[in-house]
């Protein structure tokens, strides 16, 4: 989404009103945003997709409610993102558990919850999901996440290949013996496969699904159990940067036509489709409201120092996997109107004790900022404050707010 696609459906006077009115540091959410992006991705994908929302993009309750009313599940990564989904309407019946690392007794709660598939990922979590099941008197509805062996190159965070995460197809017949042979506490319910996040490419998302598609024929070829589900997992990218071209949604809607209506998967066309995004649904969505303390000269530039920082937005200091740091797009608010001029360019840094604190780097100001003003950071609505070392110096918590 571009900046003025964003500001066609925020304002930006919106954005500086509200940047005024709210403490700072803040966090913004616009659920029309969200609302637009999910039009998006249903409008692109053939219909029979289902869409529940990685909840670890943004665990915020307001988001939860909003994607749950409109009918979409959720995939959770712990217990607390289960207990936080359910409490904002979206039922367990519509929850996928997964991650790497489940303990016996998460697994026993997901499974007195009733969600719909614990996508396993390993040979021993299988066994500790059976024995759990048996325990709690319930037959639990298990799915497996694959590994492929490969991760699409194309995209930002690689979450296959040699990686910790999912079976190794390889070992996908003795999963699914087992899980087949354990018929009195386990419930197959069919694969799920997320290879990598932040995928820019229309034609590498395309690829994904084809390569789980082919995946899916040789459980299927297996014989051994029916897919009743294909969970094609999330990845799709935002453009946060101005080298980056956002994700191409009308060669994308078009690839995968052609994918679904190839005879080669018809035979898969009886399980249900799931696709799991998170960043995409609402990484967009998000503004980081900040309030200059300090305007000082540095070695290089001026510094404009913030009363936000990494602690509670990492990504804008290049966490979360990033090689390079690049700048955000963001926006300066007088918190008093001043006639712009061009001029400046700042380092822009939080105010926490490491140089790792650094937010932006070599911008440009339309106007004489100043203490008081304000700096908005856009594209902050995923893997913002709950992806961050928050306890780091020990700050409060930045404000998280909502808006239809
Ligand atoms: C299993 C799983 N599904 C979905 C996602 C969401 O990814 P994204 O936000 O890139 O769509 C992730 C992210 O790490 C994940 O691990």
């Amino acid at each position: 989404m571009t900046r003025s696609e964003f500001f066609d459906l925020v304002g930006r006077e919106e954005v500086q009103r509200l940047a005024r009115a709210s403490g700072t540091p803040a966090y913004l959410y616009f659920l029309r945003v969200v609302r637009k992006r999910h039009a998006d991705l249903v409008g692109c994908l053939p219909r029979r997709f289902d869409v529940y929302y990685a909840v670890k993009a943004n665990p915020h309750p307001g988001l939860l409610r909003e994607l749950g009313s409109m009918g979409i599940g959720a995939d959770v990564a712990s217990i607390g993102e289960l207990e936080a989904a359910i409490s904002q309407g979206i039922p367990p019946g519509r929850v996928e558990f997964s991650g790497p690392g489940k303990t016996e007794s998460e697994i026993a709660k997901a499974i007195q919850h009733g969600v719909s598939s614990i996508n396993a990922e390993s040979l021993a979590e299988l066994e500790i999901i059976a024995r759990a099941s048996v325990r709690e008197g319930r037959i639990a509805q298990v799915g497996i996440r694959l590994n492929p062996g490969v991760a699409p190159t194309q995209a930002g965070l690689r979450m296959s290949g040699a990686t910790q995460f999912g079976i190794q197809a390889a070992n996908l017949e003795q999963a699914l013996r087992f899980i087949r042979s354990n018929d009195r506490a386990l419930r197959f319910t069919g694969l799920h496969v997320h290879t990598g996040s932040q995928i820019l490419s229309s034609e590498a998302v395309a690829e994904n699904f084809r390569s789980i598609l082919e995946l899916a024929l040789l459980s299927e070829d297996l014989g051994l159990l029916p897919l009743q589900k294909i969970n094609f997992g999330g990845g799709w990218g935002i453009s946060y940067f101005p080298h980056q071209a956002p994700l191409d949604l009308a060669d994308l809607s078009s690839r995968l036509a052609d994918l679904f209506n190839d005879s080669r998967y018809a035979s898969l066309k009886t399980a249900r489709h799931i696709v799991e995004p998170g960043r995409f649904l609402v990484g967009e969505s998000g503004v980081y409201v900040t309030t200059v303390l300090y305007r000082k000269p540095g070695a290089r530039r001026e510094f404009l120092i913030v009363d936000g920082g990494m602690h509670q937005h990492y990504l804008l200091a290049g966490g979360m996997g990033q090689v390079i740091r690049r700048n955000f797009e963001l926006d300066y608010f007088p918190v008093l109107d001043r006639p712009s001029r061009h001029g400046s360019s700042f380092d822009v840094a939080g105010c926490l004790c490491t140089p790792q604190d650094l937010l932006a780097t070599d911008v440009l100001a339309h106007c004489d900022v100043r203490p008081g003003d304000h700096i908005v950071f856009f594209n902050s609505g995923a893997y913002g404050l709950t992806a961050s070392p928050l306890l780091f110096l020990g700050h409060r918590l930045a404000a998280e707010t909502a808006l239809d």
